[in-house]
């Protein structure tokens, strides 16, 4: 599939709300639909996409097929999900489910990494649920579990950025 990793513009900074959700983790055999409302009642979700654009460190990728936005990699620094210090940004990303499993997540993950580096940061850092199947793909691009995130179901991971 023929794709383009890009900055996101600013007339798109709302897509992440869609993206955030799509990043859920909905485990296998899980019936029905997770209401969206999920992604404003838990502040931890809200802060990884609300206001974006006004946090010094919001940085984000997106993936376009043919002119349709299909995914979104983004990096904030909150006190939420994934975090670790004020220096240490931390990844989202999702793709809408037709265009998982062919290389775009991790093409948007190594711009965004290379991007981070480049600017200097030290670390990068996320969380993830540790059934989710994305902690392979993360361990792949050099993201080391640290220790469980908010609860025992996720873990907290980091990259270092400058090492290699
Ligand atoms: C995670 C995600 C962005 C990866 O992008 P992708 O383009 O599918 O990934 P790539 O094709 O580059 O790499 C494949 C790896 O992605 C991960 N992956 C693939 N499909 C996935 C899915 N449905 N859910 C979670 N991770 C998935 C796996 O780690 C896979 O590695 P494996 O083949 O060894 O299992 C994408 O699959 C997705 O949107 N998943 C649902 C949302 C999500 O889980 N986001 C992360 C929250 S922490």
């Amino acid at each position: 599939m023929e794709y383009e990793i890009r900055h996101i513009r600013q007339d798109e900074w709302s897509l992440l709300e869609d993206f955030l959700y799509e990043a859920i983790y909905v485990p296998e055999g899980f019936e029905g639909e997770i209401p969206r409302s999920v992604i404003f009642d838990d502040p931890k979700c809200r802060a990884a996409f609300e206001g974006f654009g006004s946090l010094a460190d919001d940085r984000a990728v997106v993936a376009e097929v043919g002119s349709e936005v299909v995914g979104a990699c983004w990096v904030r620094t909150t006190d939420e999900y994934g975090h670790i210090d004020n220096d240490t940004p931390s990844f989202s990303i999702s793709l809408y489910p037709s265009y998982r499993s062919q290389g775009i997540g991790t093409a948007m993950m190594r711009a965004l990494l290379d991007e981070l580096r480049d600017a200097g940061y030290v670390r990068a850092s996320l969380s993830v649920q540790k059934e989710n199947p994305a902690l392979r793909l993360y361990e792949r691009l050099g993201f080391q579990i640290i220790g469980d995130g908010f609860d025992e179901t996720e873990w907290l991971m980091a990259k270092d950025l400058q090492s290699t």
